[in-house]
């Protein structure tokens, strides 16, 4: 097995604020998680995948249902994507490639895990990018240009064993990408089409209009 999908879905969502974590939460008929699960297992590029979760029923019921493997998840997001690299490292002697998805950002395609796993024959990692549209101020009130920055969100995907050399599970850094060096061989993705994450409640409203628009769109 050569292309491996890691899930994370561990993380309390704090933000979100309820007693049942937000990616197990329904948009229409189906958990939020189950969207990204659904397009990772469509994509005819991953060999396995590995499901990174806290440990209760609905996490192990999912993971029996759709054939991924249960990895426990940590208290930190790069603590559950260190869990996850150990255990490929342990049970995938082949791996060449890794793509980390969040379960709460439903809107992955799986055309798009397709263009993301070749690309990575050329370049060590590939991010999903997002040019910043609004002003950028920082908390002295110093004059920003926006064109030297962009927002990196999941999923971020990477030739194994680079990002499993640099990887630090105890890094305050909060994407993968900016553990590897400065000048890294990365390709940055700009064309991924609305990719929300659910982070607050009223996201999930968001979202079901959204999926649903986009589901009309497809009949
Ligand atoms: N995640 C994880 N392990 C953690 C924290 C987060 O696997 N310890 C995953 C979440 O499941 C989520 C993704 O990382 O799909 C993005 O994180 P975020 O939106 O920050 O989720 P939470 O950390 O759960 O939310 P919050 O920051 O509001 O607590
Ligand atoms: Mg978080």
């Amino acid at each position: 097995m050569k292309n491996i999908a890691i899930i994370l879905s561990a993380g309390s969502g704090q933000r979100f604020n309820d007693n049942l974590p937000k990616q197990y939460h329904k948009i229409n008929d189906r958990m939020v998680v189950e969207y990204v699960i659904d397009e990772v297992k469509k994509s005819k590029l991953i060999d396995d995948v590995v499901f990174v979760a806290s440990n209760f029923y609905l996490a192990i019921f999912l993971c029996e249902q759709y054939g991924m493997r249960f990895v426990e998840g940590g208290k930190t997001r790069s603590i559950s994507i260190a869990n996850g690299l150990d255990y490929i490292k342990e049970h995938y002697p082949n791996v060449e490639k890794i793509i980390v998805f969040d379960s709460a950002r439903p809107f992955v395609k799986s055309y798009l895990i397709s263009e993301y796993m070749d690309l990575l024959d050329e370049y060590d990692g590939v991010i999903t990018t997002c040019a910043i549209t609004d002003s950028l101020g920082d908390y002295e009130n110093n004059n920003i240009n926006r064109d030297n920055y962009y927002l990196i969100q999941a999923p971020e995907a990477f030739k194994f064993r680079v990002i499993y050399e640099y990887f630090d599970r105890n890094s305050s850094i909060t994407s993968m990408v900016q553990q590897l060096p400065v000048g890294s061989n990365i390709y940055q993705f700009f064309d991924f089409p609305n990719n929300m994450k659910i982070t607050y409640h009223d996201d999930l409203e968001i979202a079901r209009v959204l999926m649903s628009s986009k589901e009309d769109d497809e009949e």
